[in-house]
């Protein structure tokens, strides 16, 4: 592991800018292994230095992997200066440079978002080649006929001409407005309600529900996020669900 500057590694986790880290250390707040530090310029590694600050342990965290039961209304980008985005949702205790939301949804899908630093981790769950199932809820205006559920296994050709991947399609109810669930492993620019189009319906609401083989948290409410256990983390990767 590469050696850092002690007030780099203070502010790399977010609840400290590096002039505050800087401060904090030259106040004598700092400890490396019971021992005081006051110069910030000080290398340590990051990953095994017992740092504590104000005798609190200081957990250090390369990156971090967030949960967001995203509302409608809400950009899925990380700044706009017209609408609220999925980050203003992220509470200080969480906030650090550099995160950003794994792929997109619609300004009004809701559900499974995951907010993280980790661009290598966000690419292997976005990237097609990668083979991540998102699977989405999905409220249409018509019936979904047999045909439509085929077409989507073989592969929906949108109206302007790009052919999609294979996609499973299961009703889950056929009322007036059935409720429908597709998993795909792609993320295209609106791609489920295209589909949907070509096939000449409408998606009236959109719901992410699982990444992979992690599933939305059902006690997590709309607009809240939290930190994933390692065991989800690992979970958003499986190719199998
Ligand atoms: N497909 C869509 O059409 N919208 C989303 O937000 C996600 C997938």
């Amino acid at each position: 592991m590469a050696l850092e500057r002690l007030d780099r590694i203070i502010s790399s986790q977010g609840m400290f800018s590096r002039k505050e880290a800087g401060k904090a250390i030259r106040d004598g707040r700092v400890t490396v292994n019971g021992k005081v530090i006051k110069d910030p310029s000080e290398k340590l590694d990051p990953a095994s230095s017992g740092i504590a600050i104000d005798g609190k342990p200081f957990a250090y965290k390369k990156h971090i992997y967030l949960m967001l039961n995203k509302p409608a209304g809400v950009l899925s980008a990380t700044t706009d200066s017209n609408s609220k985005t999925v980050l203003d949702l992220i509470p200080k205790v969480y906030k650090r440079n550099g995160l950003f939301p794994v792929g997109r949804l619609d300004k009004d899908t809701t559900g499974l978002m995951i907010i993280t630093d980790d661009g290598d981790f966000a690419h292997k769950v976005i990237s097609p080649k990668y083979g991540i199932n998102k699977h989405y809820h999905a409220v249409v205006d018509g019936k979904i006929t047999d045909e439509i559920i085929r077409t989507f296994a073989t592969g929906v050709k949108l109206k302007d001409g790009f052919l999609c991947a294979p996609a499973e399609l299961k009703v889950l109810d056929n009322g007036d407005n059935p409720l429908a669930e597709v998993v795909i492993k792609e993320g295209k620019y609106h791609q489920i309600k295209r589909m949907f189009a070509a096939a000449g319906l409408k998606v009236l609401a959109l719901r992410r529900v699982k990444i992979g083989g992690l599933s939305l948290d059902n006690n997590l409410p709309e607009g809240e996020c939290r930190e994933l256990s390692k065991t989800e983390e690992s979970l958003i990767l499986r190719t199998d669900q």
